[in-house]
């Protein structure tokens, strides 16, 4: 099955096709196509999601597959049914994919290994979020025309941040220069041999392109930087701090956004600012994964 578990070890070659891919989609905006008509995916999510789970449903209803949305909140998961037996569950109903978004990290290796049908990862724990980075990858490759020696800082909440280790990886891999910016307790201390942390000042002063994550407050165990004000004083991507930025440098964030903590209100739809645009290409990368599991 071509599921889709994660970036990490996926090669150039099949990064570039899923690229290639995507921007055949976007380049083909008729609503509808067919390629997907009588396949029958699933979105399972156990996390909530606004902009993963639409993307998905809206890529799979423009191949023209059957759309089954599963939500934990509403489900017999409320029961103490387990994540294996939910989806062994909807498998043996006859989907032909599914979408997995899970709380927890390093179950869903195991999970894909006894279920027959591909899975594709919508966001495990901090581990990986896969579509993610391949439609961040698609905006910078789209905007600059190349990846490899593009500059890029990840800065915020590494450890929690699923988003920077799948664009680690898969940045990496094409060659691009990446650097991360965080706090002390934001820091993976099991990334520490392959990436190098900068300050906040070069990560925004040296980059091509300055990619800020959410404070993830709903994962911290206890406060891990002082009050807002403070995380956005000395790592937030200020209106003065963005104004030191290169004059070509773009900024992204994964979003949701907390305004006026890792970035400012207005700095959010600047003209620099790729946010919204990430979000549309979640569209086409997701039709280029769902396609590549099902054919
Ligand atoms: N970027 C992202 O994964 O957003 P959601 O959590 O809303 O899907």
């Amino acid at each position: 099955s071509k599921s889709l578990l994660g970036l990490k070890g996926m090669s150039r070659e099949e990064i570039t096709s899923i690229l290639d891919r995507a921007a055949y989609w976007e380049k083909h905006p008729s609503k509808v196509h067919q390629e997907l008509q009588g396949k029958f995916v699933a979105n399972m999510f156990f996390e909530n999601s606004t902009r993963t789970r639409f993307s998905f449903e809206v890529a799979e209803k423009r191949l023209g597959a059957q759309v089954l949305n599963f939500s934990a909140a509403v489900s017999s998961v409320q029961k103490g049914e387990s994540i294996y037996d939910t989806v062994r569950t909807l498998e043996s109903m006859g989907i032909d994919a599914g979408i997995i978004r899970l709380k927890p990290s390093g179950v869903l290796e195991h999970l894909a290994s006894h279920i027959q049908i591909p899975l594709i990862n919508a966001g495990d724990g901090n581990n990986e979020h896969p579509t993610q980075a391949l439609l961040d990858l698609y905006t910078m490759r789209k905007h600059f025309g190349y990846l490899k020696g593009l500059k890029v800082s990840i800065v915020g909440d590494i450890k929690h941040s699923r988003v920077a280790r799948s664009n680690l990886w898969a940045l990496k891999e094409m060659g691009a220069e990446i650097r991360f910016c965080a706090p002390e307790p934001m820091r993976a201390a099991e990334l520490a041999d392959h990436v190098q942390y900068v300050s906040m000042e070069e990560a925004v002063t040296e980059a091509d392109v300055v990619m800020m994550l959410r404070v993830q407050l709903e994962r911290h165990e206890e406060s891990m930087f002082g009050s807002a004000e403070e995380y956005r004083l000395h790592y937030g991507l200020t209106a003065e701090r963005a104004a030191t930025m290169q004059p070509h440098a773009i900024i992204m964030h994964p979003a949701p956004i907390n305004r006026n903590v890792e970035i400012d209100d207005e700095m959010v739809e600047c003209e620099r600012s790729k946010i919204f645009t990430q979000i549309s290409h979640g569209v086409p990368i997701r039709m280029a994964v769902i396609e590549r599991a099902l054919s």
